[in-house]
């Protein structure tokens, strides 16, 4: 079931979810949304802080880089559908402030047949990994992304995934080099383009 019934069932049974201990702290699990039978998915590390309290994926400001970096492309965001390896926000208090932690390997191999349940559902024609996190959940092994990205590999099933960097990258460089930053992870972007035919 690929409908929205379907993916309205994947949110209570991530929301119940207690395979690692993130779950606990979140306030809600957050999972892929857009075209339900899009070419093109994109797949992120986490939820942030903004996506944890309102419930949606890249809504805070990775979110709307990655629109810009999207757009900038030629590919449009609501054709796409755009998900993260783990589903729950992962951080730690900082007084008031719930600073972004990054999931580890265990947390990101215990949340990917959520992942993968998804993949399954869309059925996408390809995926793009952005970061490290989603490289490996998607790939099942990890890799030196810096490296990596721009090529493509290959999902168990044969998918494949294009590999870039996490579009929080160009925010947290120096500014003087995020112009050209963006202009890398835009340049990434734009082989998936050929999944809109
Ligand atoms: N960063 C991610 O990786 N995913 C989100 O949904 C938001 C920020």
């Amino acid at each position: 079931d690929s409908g929205a019934q379907g993916f309205a069932d994947l949110k209570a049974r991530t929301m119940a979810c207690r395979e690692c201990t993130i779950g606990a702290r979140a306030t809600q699990s957050v999972v892929g949304e857009g075209d339900p039978h899009a070419p093109l998915m994109l797949v992120g590390e986490q939820p942030g802080d903004q996506e944890d309290r309102l419930g949606h994926p890249f809504i805070g400001p990775a979110g709307h880089l990655l629109s810009t970096a999207l757009h900038q492309a030629g590919i449009p965001r609501d054709r796409c559908f755009v998900s993260n390896a783990v589903k729950h926000f992962k951080f730690e208090l900082r007084g008031k402030r719930r600073l972004h932690k990054s999931p580890g390997v265990r947390e990101i191999d215990a949340c990917r047949h959520w992942l993968e349940d998804e993949i399954a559902r869309v059925r996408p024609q390809a995926l793009v990994a952005l970061g490290a996190s989603a490289a490996r959940s998607l790939l099942g092994r990890s890799i030196g992304v810096t490296a990596l990205r721009g090529q493509w590999l290959a999902h168990e099933d044969g998918l494949p995934v294009l590999i870039t960097l996490h579009p929080s990258a160009p925010l947290r460089g120096p500014p003087g080099e995020r112009d050209a930053a963006l202009a890398a992870f835009v340049r990434d972007l734009a082989q998936a383009r050929r999944v809109f035919g």
